[in-house]
């Protein structure tokens, strides 16, 4: 099979490797790169993300939204390489942050770019505070009363105004893993609904806060989208009470949250999945005539990377069969944390023969896997594997347990490879330790 040169390529995807015979069976590719090709370049274990997929991704919310006014401020938290932030930030996108640390990198991508930041989270210190204040950010979502006048004070402190939306928490329940639902007032985020008219006024008599707007967000990986259906409900209401008393709401902020079909990945109809989504938030905003912020994470990123792993070794306890792999739950938390589930594929698919396995790290802990009693193709010590969707919350999470340094990042684009973080090396992780 060759490759039609005017075929845009994108995301992940068996090829033939080359054009020249002998042809060697296909193999899997990132855009037009072979990802052996990077394994080699580059070492394993490795990320490799596909420009051309986010792209995509971002635009089909543009389309989907479209007809309402709109921004997309990407959730910073799922993938934050600078590399990732700046192509998210040339397809126009805003960002939402949780962190100083996160506003720093929004800022060094481009200084106003600040000026699409939502600022989320319960545990904002005062000087993220006088940070955001200062870089002019869109939006504080505000998740207590304490916050609130913490941030009046900050304002004052430097002599700004802040524009400030109460996070609501709107009490819905999300079918996710309980580690990742915030909806529900069990949960540590956002104000009681019940709570918010009154800080809504409070926040009205303080000379710098200015109230702009109202934010939810009700959990991640939520593949029901009546819930956001109902948040939106929850917060139309809430907007109509707040005009009435005489508070300019601008914005609603959505949140982020919408599952990725981890299951069956690229064959899933992405764009019709955002329209669905689209139909569900909208409706209960019919008529208000808001600015809508968007918070996707996952949804922009996550099945946009890969993360390329070399078999170590193959072992049997038994009769049960190990794939020992060089990447290990210091790479990608999400399996042992959340006993997600991510595809694995076979790098080069050449009809090998299946066998039931685990595939696991060299992490001295058992949890330490990426998938248990897995059909998979049956390869061998040397051979390469690729875990699927690993583009939001992977490299984010990784850590450098074991002593471990990180994975390098490359970011793909058709056929340009641009390394967008090197390798750590045993140096960068002894560096801050004396
Ligand atoms: N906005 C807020 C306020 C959030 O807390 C989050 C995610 C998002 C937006 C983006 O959500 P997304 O569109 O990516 O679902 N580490 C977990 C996910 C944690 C999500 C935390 N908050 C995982 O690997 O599944």
């Amino acid at each position: 099979m060759r490759v039609p040169a005017s075929r845009p390529e994108s995301g992940f995807s068996y090829l033939a490797l080359g054009q020249k015979p002998p042809l060697t069976g296909s193999v899997l590719h990132c855009d037009r790169v072979p990802l052996p090709r990077l394994a080699e370049r580059f070492g394993t274990p490795l990320y490799v993300y596909s420009a051309s997929a986010i792209r995509s991704r971002v635009q089909d919310f543009e389309q989907a939204f479209g007809r309402v006014l709109h921004t997309l401020c990407y959730s910073v938290k799922a993938n934050s390489n600078l590399g990732i932030l700046r192509l998210l930030q040339r397809n126009r996108c805003g960002f939402d942050i949780v962190s100083g640390g996160e506003l720093e990198r929004v800022v060094r991508v481009s200084p106003s770019a600040a000026k699409k930041v939502v600022f989320s989270g319960v545990g904002k210190t005062s000087q993220e505070m006088e940070q955001a204040l200062k870089a002019g950010i869109l939006l504080f979502n505000v998740e207590s009363e304490s916050e609130l006048r913490l941030l009046a004070t900050c304002a004052a402190r430097v002599n700004k105004t802040a524009p400030v939306a109460l996070r609501v928490n709107p009490d819905v329940p999300a079918e996710t893993h309980p580690y990742i639902a915030t909806g529900l007032h069990q949960h540590k985020f956002g104000i009681p609904v019940a709570e918010a008219l009154r800080l809504y006024r409070e926040a009205s008599r303080n000379k710098h806060l200015r109230i702009a707007g109202v934010s939810v967000h009700i959990g991640s990986q939520i593949k029901d989208v009546r819930a956001f259906a109902r948040a939106m409900e929850t917060v139309a209401d809430l907007v109509r009470k707040l005009r009435i008393e005489g508070h300019a709401i601008h914005y609603v902020d959505a949140g982020g949250g919408l599952a990725i079909d981890y299951e069956r990945g690229s064959a899933s109809d992405f764009a019709q999945w955002v329209r669905t989504y689209a139909q569900a938030v909208l409706p209960p905003l019919r008529d208000l005539d808001l600015h809508l912020l968007l918070e996707p994470g996952r949804a922009i990123v996550g099945p946009a990377g890969v993360l390329i792993t070399k078999v170590l070794y193959r072992k049997q306890n038994n009769g049960k069969k190990f794939l020992i792999v060089d990447a290990a739950m210091n790479d990608l938390l999400r399996p042992t944390l959340y006993s997600a589930y991510h595809r694995i594929a076979a790098v080069r698919a050449d009809g090998k023969s299946k066998e039931k396995t685990d595939v696991v790290g060299p992490i001295c802990e058992s949890g330490d896997f990426f998938a248990r009693d897995r059909e998979l193709p049956a390869v061998g010590e040397g051979d390469l594997l690729a875990i699927m969707d690993v583009g939001a919350y992977g490299m984010g999470l990784a850590s450098n347990y074991n002593s471990r340094p990180r994975p390098a990042e490359v970011l793909i684009d058709k056929k340009s490879v641009r390394v967008i973080r090197r390798r750590e090396t045993l140096a960068d992780l002894l560096r801050t330790e004396r």
